[in-house]
């Protein structure tokens, strides 16, 4: 058993990820502002697990808090580090807040690892660093281009700090590059809690269909793709916490011997449509969705799809779970809330 500090771990991937790792008998720690999070998610993770993590209220983007914080808990093991912003227009409105908080952060816990460089540290990254790639499926050695929005680009920064800091430093660190996270936990105790409007395709389509939104709307219909709407890789929020685990056993067990920083692309490999995913929708739950097609939406890449051999190869991971049990998990969830 080991003691994971899980930053961000009452949001969405980082909650699911806590689960795990409380079923594997991990002692878990997490550090969540509730920025974007709710204190309830612990009990959620509690109902799984029959275990209450520790947490505690922590601004990781305040050095002296963050400092003072690792020093009451030396012990950690490992440091998975979700907590960070996260919606891309948002990014492009308040570029400052977004550099501050998901650099400032990065770096106050880079800080303690630079004293414990034994303590492993996996970095929750982006897809959004690729842009639109000229070769698909998109390779972790793909070229990249500058990202589109701010967002973007603190996770392309990030990976260049972890980079730099881990050599000069001697620890080392995984970074995930998550495609399309979807669904929720099976048990319907944990999910995706958008505030206000959804920004992302999955949360839209389910509050659309339990009446808390008006009709969808299909950006683009123009689209150089099979049914002329976008493609993406979505992956089922347990999958992308599953690779969490691996990646921590890697480290903690020294096998990491590409380098101080190693990256894999965490998605299904397969890309799907827009009017795709609202057919498993429907297929999954027997709801129709109201939709309608609109103009594009300025920054979307036409198509996005990841090669995941890698993490096949090297951490012994691949995705599981279907389009259709995502989209039957994000509905139960949905209805959870409704009856909540
Ligand atoms: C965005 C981010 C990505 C982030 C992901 C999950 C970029 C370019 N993308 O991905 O980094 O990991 O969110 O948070 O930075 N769509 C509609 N109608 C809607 C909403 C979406 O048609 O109401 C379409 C979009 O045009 C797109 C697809 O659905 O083709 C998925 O959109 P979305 O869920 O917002 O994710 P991405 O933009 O792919």
């Amino acid at each position: 058993m080991s003691k994971i500090l899980v930053t961000g771990g009452l949001g969405y991937i980082g909650s699911h990820t806590a689960v795990l790792l409380l079923e594997s008998g991990h002692d878990v720690l997490i550090a969540d502002d509730l920025s974007n999070s709710r204190a309830e998610v612990l009990g959620g993770i509690e109902a799984i697990t029959g275990k209450r993590p520790a947490w505690e209220n922590v601004d990781l983007s305040d050095a002296a808090a963050t400092a003072s914080f690792l020093g009451r808990h030396q012990d950690v093991d490992s440091i998975i580090h979700f907590a960070a912003y996260k919606a891309v227009g948002e990014s492009v409105d308040r570029p400052l807040d977004y550099y501050q908080n998901n650099l400032g952060s990065l770096i106050n816990l880079l800080n303690f690892v630079k004293t414990k460089p034994e303590c492993a540290f996996i970095f929750s990254s982006s897809c959004s660093i690729y842009g639109q790639a000229d070769e698909l499926p998109i390779r972790e050695d793909a070229k990249t281009k500058p990202p589109e929005s701010p967002y973007g680009n603190t996770k392309k920064i990030g990976e260049e700090i972890l980079r730099h800091a881990a050599s000069a430093h001697d620890f080392k660190v995984i970074a995930l590059r998550y495609f399309n996270p979807v669904g929720a936990h099976p048990s319907a105790k944990i999910g995706e809690l958008p505030l206000g409007v959804p920004q992302n395709l999955v949360p839209f389509v389910t509050q659309s269909a339990a009446g808390l939104r008006g009709p969808l709307k299909v950006f683009g219909n123009d689209y150089p793709t099979r049914d002329g709407t976008c493609i993406r890789d979505y992956i089922h929020v347990v999958d992308i916490a599953r690779a969490h685990l691996l990646a921590m056993e890697r480290l903690v067990d020294g096998d990491g011997d590409s380098g101080p920083v190693e990256v894999f692309n965490l998605g299904t490999g397969a890309g799907s449509t827009v009017l795709e995913v609202l057919n498993a929708f429907t297929s999954a739950t027997g709801v129709e969705m109201k939709w309608d097609f609109a103009d594009r939406r300025p920054g979307d890449p036409a198509e996005v799809y990841a090669d995941t051999q890698k993490a096949t190869d090297v951490l012994g991971w691949k995705a599981e779970l279907s389009l259709e049990q995502s989209m039957a998990d994000a509905w139960r969830w949905q209805q959870s809330l409704r009856d909540s």
